[in-house]
């Protein structure tokens, strides 16, 4: 089978972080939700473990404690950030990531579902079992990824969002969420307003691929 690749290209390169698009007052069908995470459950894992979990919060009580946990880590997260872009000289005023994270704070407990992957264990015990944090990580954050592709695909738009983490514990009660099981993220979730999205700037490819050795950039050597 051939891919379209426009099409799948496309989707790779404008799953944006949706802040300011998310359409707060339409709601998403929980079996939409489910096809997502149904998809994300393809991604891999180290000995196909799947220690992935969802919790998808859809309460308004429930989506309010994590907007407020969120909200606690906001204030200082953007104090520094606004202190650094000042430092920078770059008008921290009018700065757009600045302005689309402070609405994504204010709203939160507003945004339709508010998803939160888990994994059960903790980083800290893969080297008891000869394994590594990379390979503990690695086996559960490709199927978030994979959770806001899919949901880009249908309509809806994803922000990986970690700043409630600091109060992972207090989320993790009010969700039930036993201490034995790492919260990976809340991946607010709604459909997005608006068209399409277009591919951001990054740095070029070939400036961040080394052949055959650190720092050799030179595709031809
Ligand atoms: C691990 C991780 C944590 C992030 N945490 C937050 C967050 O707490 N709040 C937020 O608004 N965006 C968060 N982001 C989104 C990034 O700001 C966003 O991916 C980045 O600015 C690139 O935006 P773009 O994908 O739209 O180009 C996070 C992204 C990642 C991968």
């Amino acid at each position: 089978m051939n891919f379209n690749l426009t099409q799948t290209d496309h989707l790779l390169t404008t799953t944006r972080a949706v802040r300011k698009r998310l359409d707060l007052a339409r709601p998403v069908p929980r079996e939409l939700i489910l096809d997502c995470v149904r998809i994300s459950t393809q991604g891999p894992a180290g000995g196909n473990y799947q220690k992935w979990r969802w919790v998808i919060v859809d309460d308004p009580e429930r989506k309010a404690v994590i907007a407020d946990s969120y909200r606690r880590s906001y204030a200082p997260y953007i104090a520094a950030q606004k202190l650094a872009v000042e430092k920078a000289g770059n008008g921290a005023a009018s700065n757009p990531i600045i302005d689309s994270s402070t609405h994504l704070a204010e709203v939160l407990a507003d945004v339709p579902v508010l998803a939160i992957p888990c994994a059960l264990g903790s980083p800290e015990d893969a080297g008891d079992k000869g394994g590594s944090q990379a390979g503990w990580w690695g086996s559960v954050i490709p199927s978030v990824w994979s959770y806001c592709l899919a949901a880009r695909s249908r309509g809806l738009g994803t922000v990986w969002t970690t700043l409630h983490l600091p109060y992972e514990r207090e989320v993790g009660d009010a969700l039930g969420i036993p201490d034995t099981v790492t919260q990976l993220a809340c991946i607010p979730t709604a459909y997005y307003t608006g068209d399409d999205f277009k591919p951001a700037t990054r740095k070029p490819a070939e400036s961040v691929t080394y052949w055959n050795g650190w720092k050799q950039t030179d595709i031809a050597s």
